[in-house]
Parts: structure tokens; C-alpha cells; sequence
């Protein structure tokens, strides 16, 4: 079992580049929240995407990430930070953003974390998310879509998670909606998903103080209680090891 030693995939703590925190003060207090709840690597994924309105500078993410790296070496020093992105899926043009370097891959490994428009009149249906990145998986990269529970056109057609795992895509859950989530159908889902062991990684997806802070600890107790302890220990860290090492993730367990 492990304990205070989690690693957050997917987080909007660096400062001044989307919705996240606006500055440097307000990402450390952010980062001290995250180490509070059992954080230790933490990934900063800004958005990156036109259609989502964020197109964050790669040089600027680079040189934020720098000095947000300098001072959480003094502030939250048990803390590991590495760098990835939140892509905004447009099939035909994600992949080229990130091959000329507009957008960042997960700690510079093959690993992309991607999202769909969940809300309003534009989201998106679980066919096409599912066909999206079924489409990409002919690329040489790995596919990580993001918080897969929340995606509410999935209700009644579950059975398509099991064509994205099988098909070889990864599945990201927010540690929140496990517990602390209060839409029932959310939270339910997210329970099934790691009850039939189709999640890989755990995340935060923490913006800003006023939106979403750090929650980790109740999702992660969670998993200890409701799932063997081999598969919560690859949620909650061994999977995000092995990404980080940029080996492969098994998609089955
Ligand atoms: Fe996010």
C-alpha cells in the first residue's frame, strides 16, 4: 500500500497560462494543498488547444515551469514537478502540434493526455471520442484521455470504454469523483471503471484556488478499500512510474 507518495498526471498548477492559477504565489499555496494530500510528483498539463481557447507559448510554459520549479524547490521540496500538456483533441491536427513543438508530451515521452469538449452545445459524443482516439492510435504515440468519468454522453454505452482500453487507449479518472463527486451518475461511473479495472492513472485536474484545488486523499482511500491493493498501488503511482520512465503501461490487468 502506498501512502503519501501519489503522482498526480493531470493538473492546471502552473501560473499565467490558462485557467489555472494567475500567479506564482497562488501555484505554490496550490502545490502546498497537493503535497497535503499525499502528492509527491506532480504534473502541470496546461490546456493546449484553439478550439478550447489555450494556446499557451511553448517557450512561456518552459520558462514558468523554470521558475515554478526554483521556488517549490525551497517551499515544498518533497515535491517532484514535471511538465506535459492538456491537448484538446482535433483529431487531424493534434498530433502535429505537439510533433512542432506548440504543445508538450508527458515528461518528453510518447504519452499524450487529451480532452474532449464535455459541455454546452458543442460536446461531444462517446462515438466520436471513442473513434478519435481509436483514429490517432495508428500514430507512434500513447494515448491518455482525460478524466474518461466525466464525460456524461457515455451513460448507457459504458461498453465503449472497453473498445478504448482494448483498442490501446489509456484512461485518465479525477481521484475527486470518486468520492467527493455529487452527481450521481459521475461518481458512479468512475466507481465502475475502476471496479472493472479500466483506469491507468489518477489526477487532480486542480486549476485554481477559486476552482477546483488539490483533492487526492478520498479518491485514493477509495481505491484502498474497494480495489485489490496490486492494481491501486499502479493506479495511484506504478503506472505514472512507468510513464515517466517512458515504458510501457499495461492496459490490462
Ligand atoms: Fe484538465
Amino acid at each position: 500500500m502506498i501512502i503519501d507518495n501519489y503522482t498526480d498526471i493531470h493538473s492546471h498548477l502552473l501560473f499565467g497560462l490558462d485557467d489555472g492559477p494567475r500567479d506564482l504565489e497562488e501555484s505554490i499555496i496550490l502545490l502546498k494543498m497537493a503535497r497535503d494530500e499525499g502528492i509527491r510528483t506532480q504534473f502541470l498539463t496546461p490546456h493546449y488547444g484553439p478550439e478550447s481557447g489555450y494556446t499557451p507559448d511553448a517557450q512561456k510554459i518552459r520558462e514558468n515551469f523554470e521558475i515554478l520549479k526554483a521556488r517549490a524547490r525551497i517551499e515544498v521540496p518533497e515535491m517532484t514537478l514535471l511538465l506535459g500538456s492538456e491537448l484538446y483533441c482535433a483529431p487531424n491536427q493534434v498530433i502535429g502540434r505537439v510533433e512542432r513543438g506548440e504543445a508538450l508530451s508527458m515528461a518528453n515521452t510518447s504519452y499524450l493526455l487529451l480532452e474532449f469538449n464535455e459541455w454546452g452545445p458543442y460536446r461531444q459524443t462517446a462515438e466520436h471520442i471513442t473513434k478519435s482516439m481509436l483514429f490517432l492510435r495508428h500514430t507512434n504515440w500513447r494515448l491518455i484521455l482525460a478524466h474518461a468519468e466525466r464525460y456524461r454522453d457515455f451513460k448507457g454505452k459504458q461498453s465503449l470504454y472497453r473498445d478504448l482500453v482494448s483498442g490501446g487507449v489509456y484512461l485518465q479518472i479525477n481521484a475527486y469523483d470518486l468520492m467527493d463527486q455529487p452527481d450521481d451518475w459521475v461518481r458512479e461511473n468512475t466507481r465502475w471503471l475502476v471496479q472493472n479495472r479500466l483506469a491507468h492513472f489518477i489526477g487532480t485536474d486542480a486549476h485554481r484556488l477559486k476552482k477546483r484545488t488539490p483533492v487526492m486523499r478520498s479518491g485514493v482511500d477509495y481505491l484502498y478499500q474497494h480495489c485489490d491493493e496490486a492494481y491501486a498501488d499502479a493506479l495511484v503511482k506504478g503506472n505514472a512510474d512507468k510513464l515517466i520512465a517512458g515504458e510501457r503501461v499495461p492496459l490490462s490487468y
